[in-house]
């Protein structure tokens, strides 16, 4: 029997967070541009992060360290639901005809249905053990409130979701979950902050954005000292803590006695797609894997890093982070309505922009209909209904599959299922009525 899939002990879970800018200055000799302080347009002081941000955090978004120790604690909470499996997705391979073997890391069977689960926990615990009462964050489609309100109930903090209003509506069991774990949730823009008020002044029906809903969380953070602010990707910490998937993905493929050629994750931030690619983009910069190939995945309405600027931005509409060195459609970019709510962000992590740069990832956009048919592919071999954000991946390990079948060659593909579909419902049904466009 092949494998189809590789599961470990949960002493395999990593003990350390593997930090990529490591190997972008010690190989590569180069890194990306730091932050900017937006009034001296200097280099941001580490103090500046401190009302938003635990101290930890802030050392780990500046560390050159190589490896950062995971604390015992929150390796036993990875313990509740990691390690993931490693399936290898056979009756896709059958189906598409394909000598590739496609090899996919299931995000999905976590606790909240997603990765961002792997960063909450690392959050809430730093902030906690600095003494922070509760967080607030953003949400798009509502994986990450969803992540961070169980996290927050796990060590007793406080926890208050924006929520981008488009989501609010279309994703109404999500606000379940949160409700369920104790947190606030609000629409966003929404009435309790003066960013909230501006843009609903300046367009009453907006949808909302992602960096609408940071505005609005900031102001709160900023404005409170015992609480601070929660970001879900983007950021390099955030990135750091998703280095877990790739660790055990790289253990499980050599338990399958193989490597990848082709790595792809869907990019909102770009954690996920940080999380499985880093451990093997580190090979690639430590000089043992040259050929390896790395694909980001984008909405075609939300193309950050293919159309995107490479420019100093603002994380959030208002104006209020520090300057980030990112690809960007523009801080006050509002994205279409698509289904997809957590690609739905107007930049790209400084990393993951530096590296698209480089050339050492590639970045490819698809339509909203053709990721869903490839998700419902996907439904009907593999059995898993995946998130619309997750089926963007799909899509590209589908045609990059078809390509090998073209040209008859037998690559290892590895993609990232970052989340389960079951409460996107809403997209699969308006995709099968043929109500789906992609405007
Ligand atoms: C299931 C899923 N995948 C991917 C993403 C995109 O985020 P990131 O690029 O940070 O992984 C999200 C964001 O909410 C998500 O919920």
């Amino acid at each position: 029997m092949t494998n189809n899939k590789i599961i470990l002990k949960e002493q395999d879970i990593a003990k350390n967070f593997l930090n990529i800018n490591y190997y972008l200055k010690e190989k590569l000799g180069k890194m990306p541009e730091p932050p900017l302080h937006p009034a001296t347009n200097q280099p941001l002081d580490p103090k500046d992060l401190e009302p938003l941000f635990a101290k930890q955090l802030i050392e780990q978004e500046l560390s050159l360290e190589e490896k950062i120790e995971i604390p015992e604690e929150i390796r036993k909470m990875y313990a509740m639901y990691r390690p993931t499996p490693l399936v290898r997705a056979l009756r896709l391979e059958k189906a598409l005809e394909t000598p590739a073997k496609i090899y996919f890391k299931n995000e999905g069977a976590t606790l909240s249905g997603s990765h961002k689960v792997n960063t909450a926990i690392a959050q809430a615990y730093y902030n906690k053990s600095e003494g922070v009462q509760g967080l607030t964050t953003e949400t798009g489609a509502g994986q990450w409130g969803s992540a961070l309100s169980m996290a927050c109930n796990f060590f007793g903090l406080d926890c208050l979701v924006y929520m981008v209003r488009i989501s609010f509506k279309q994703k109404p069991y999500r606000k379940t979950i949160m409700k369920v774990f104790g947190a606030d949730i609000l629409a966003s823009p929404s009435e309790t902050t003066k960013a909230g008020k501006k843009f609903l002044e300046q367009d009453p029906d907006t949808n909302g954005s992602l960096g609408m809903a940071i505005s609005e969380a900031i102001e709160i953070a900023a404005s409170k000292e015992k609480i601070k602010y929660s970001l879900g990707s983007v950021l390099n910490h955030v990135l750091l803590h998703q280095t877990v998937i790739g660790e055990e993905a790289k253990k499980q493929l050599q338990v399958a006695g193989d490597y990848p050629d082709k790595v792809i994750g869907c990019c909102g931030g770009g954690s996920n797609f940080a999380g499985i690619a880093f451990s093997f983009l580190a090979d690639k910069l430590k000089g043992e894997k040259s050929e390896i190939e790395f694909i980001g995945v984008e909405p075609e309405n939300c193309p950050t890093m293919c159309d995107g600027e490479y420019k100093y931005d603002f994380g959030d509409t208002a104006r209020q982070t520090p300057l980030l060195k990112m690809e960007t459609l523009g801080s006050d970019f509002v994205p279409p309505a698509d289904h997809a709510g957590g690609l739905r962000y107007h930049g790209i992590a400084p990393i993951l922009a530096f590296l698209h740069q480089n050339q050492l990832i590639q970045a490819r956009k698809y339509k909203q209909t053709d990721v869903f048919e490839a998700a419902l592919t996907f439904a009907k071999t593999e059995g898993i209904i995946v998130a619309p954000e997750s089926s963007h991946a799909v899509k590209a390990a589908i045609d990059e599959a078809i390509k090998c079948r073209e040209n008859n060659e037998a690559k290892v593909i590895l993609f990232n299922l970052s989340g389960h579909g079951l409460l996107d419902l809403r997209g699969y049904e308006d995709y099968l009525a043929g109500k789906l466009d992609n405007n």
